[in-house]
């Protein structure tokens, strides 16, 4: 894992200023949020490090390297391609940065739309990614989603589904299949 967070530095310096600074808050964010939900620190700094290393490529290339890597995309990522770059990024580092970590995939890949699957590092680094303290003028409530998923992430998670959907239907928005799902199945099994 050393190397792999070597490996991921490496690949971080290439990356634009700005979104350099943001991945750095998100990693003080994750490690934050690691220790009350008992999950390794590592591995939150690693998923933290590597959720954005697509962030900065077009939308049509994205399209492209999701073609060449074999990365399925929906109809709402084609009409908003850089929901792809979460996808692109984790099939990327499995392919070159051989990224073996099944959880660490998965939080990279779905960082954008969240998904059934996410397990608890996914949900974190989900959550890390809308708590860096710059996007607080963009959510609104983001102080209290903080005091959320330090309690519990699931209900954290649920809340920030909840209110993005709810804003994105106001403006006559999709919403991604995965966030619908992560959604029900937050719901469902806290129901059961
Ligand atoms: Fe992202
Ligand atoms: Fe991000």
């Amino acid at each position: 894992m050393a190397e792999l967070l070597q490996r991921m530095q490496d690949r971080l310096h290439s990356l634009p200023d700005g979104l350099q600074a943001h991945i750095y808050r998100v990693r003080d964010v994750a490690l934050e949020l690691a220790s009350p939900h008992d999950i390794d620190a590592g591995r939150a700094e690693l998923g933290a490090l590597a959720h954005d290393v697509c962030r900065a490529v077009p939308g049509d290339e994205l399209l492209k390297m999701s073609a060449d890597l074999g990365v399925t995309v929906t109809d709402v990522d084609r009409d908003f391609p850089l929901l792809l770059h979460g996808p692109v990024g984790a099939e990327l580092l499995r392919k070159e940065e051989d990224l073996t970590d099944h959880g660490l995939y998965e939080a990279v890949r779905w960082h954008s739309t969240a998904h059934a699957s996410l397990d608890p590092l996914g949900k974190l680094i989900f959550l890390a990614d809308k708590l860096d303290p710059q996007k607080a003028a963009v959510y609104s409530y983001q102080a209290r989603l903080h005091d959320m998923a330090l309690e519990s992430l699931d209900l954290a998670l649920l809340e920030f589904l909840s209110r993005e959907m709810v804003a994105r239907m106001e403006k006559g928005e999709t919403i991604h299949p995965a966030s619908v799902d992560a959604r029900n199945s937050l719901i469902l099994r806290s129901e059961s």
